[in-house]
């Protein structure tokens, strides 16, 4: 088959994401040989201005620690072309290969980088607005420690003015499941609504799901207020009880408690989890769940398979993903491709 090259420079390999606004590939760039992502969407039609946005999200956020850096930007047939850095693994991926579950070390190392990201973003003048397990990548190479926030399709531009709480006629953006109880209301997102989102994500990475999944409803409108309800009667230290220590609830609590174009205590936030880090006696080793997994499975894999006993031997295959739940609370997920790569960091 022939290959796809874009602009004589970037050569589409396979497909590793699919969303709202289009298609993600793993590339190569044929002047550098360096893998790359290229982001596509169509050009014409509803959405032909978002990824043109999310570039220029991008340009603002350049340098920015986790922040993929932009190679390239331009149109190519129907298509508006973004090529990036190719990232490792997402959380959600990250959370299928560990079992669902994270270890609280790992959620912790996890929420620092997190609150640290959108604080740049923030410091920017931007909300990401679709703050989620997906849109969070683990780097590679020497990055495979270093979180990055990926996907300002629905990004927004914000410093605190216009923050008005009335309520507006427009639809819910970004994820029902980690929607904030304001974006539910449909008012206008302020900072504090990205670290809402990042509240309900660490709860999904403790307990493998969020409460208000699998709720049955006879319309997505009734299932989204359902989930408005629960969230809306459960504090912040109610939702926690059980699975995460009293820190998360206290981190739900107060970004809940600020009013629109209330700057957030970023610092204050970090603080509460790092505090919990100590006296739970962890490492700030930079080993995460997955890393102790895919160390562990390495090394079985070469007591049963040493190398100086087969050189030459094929490259080991990543583990097989486990097919994830269909979506339960009326929220599109990228479908996944059985030719999408399990990119797992490196053993530090
Ligand atoms: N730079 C990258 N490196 C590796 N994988 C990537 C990269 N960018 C995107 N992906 C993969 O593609 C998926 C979709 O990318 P992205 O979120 O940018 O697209 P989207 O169309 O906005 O998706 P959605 O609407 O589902 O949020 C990501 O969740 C991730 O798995
Ligand atoms: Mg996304």
């Amino acid at each position: 088959m022939q290959d796809t090259i874009i602009r004589e420079r970037f050569r589409v390999d396979r497909r590793i994401g699919e969303g709202g606004s289009g298609m993600v590939y793993q590339g190569t760039d044929l002047e550098t040989g360096e893998e790359v992502a290229i982001k596509l969407s169509f050009a014409r039609g509803a959405a032909h201005r978002s990824l043109v946005d999310e570039k220029n999200f991008y340009d603002t956020l350049a340098g920015g620690v986790g922040i993929p850096r932009v190679r390239w930007f331009g149109s190519q047939d129907e298509f508006h072309v973004l090529v990036h850095d190719l990232l490792g693994p997402s959380l959600e991926d990250l959370l299928d290969y560990c079992g669902r579950t994270f270890s609280l070390k790992t959620i912790l190392l996890i929420a620092d980088q997190a609150i640290s990201r959108i604080e740049y973003v923030h410091s920017k003048g931007i909300l990401h607005g679709d703050i989620k397990p997906d849109n969070f990548l683990m780097g590679v190479g020497k990055q495979g420690h270093t979180l990055y926030m990926i996907d300002f399709g629905v990004a927004s531009e914000f410093d605190g003015v216009g923050s008005a709480s009335t309520p507006e006629a427009r639809s819910l953006t970004g994820t029902v499941r980690y929607a904030s109880i304001r974006n539910h209301n449909r008012h206008q997102q302020s900072w504090a609504d990205d670290l809402e989102c990042l509240g309900y994500v660490l709860l999904y990475l403790a307990r493998g799901s969020l409460p208000w999944q699998g709720l049955d409803a006879p319309s997505q409108d009734e299932k989204e207020r359902r989930i408005k309800e629960m969230k809306t009667r459960s504090t912040g230290e109610m939702l926690c009880e059980g699975v995460l220590p009293r820190e998360f609830g206290t981190y739900l609590d107060y970004v809940r408690s600020l009013p629109a174009g209330h700057k957030p205590d970023y610092t204050y936030l970090r603080k509460l989890f790092r505090r919990l880090f100590r006296t739970q006696g962890f490492q700030y080793d930079k080993v995460y769940d997955w890393t102790l997994k895919r160390f562990n499975e390495l090394r079985v894999a070469e007591i049963h398979d040493p190398p100086s006993l087969a050189p030459g031997k094929q490259k080991r295959q990543a583990p097989k993903r486990k097919r994830r739940e269909e979506p339960d609370d009326g929220e599109a997920e990228p479908a996944r491709t059985d030719s999408r790569p399990i990119r797992l960091p490196p053993v530090v």
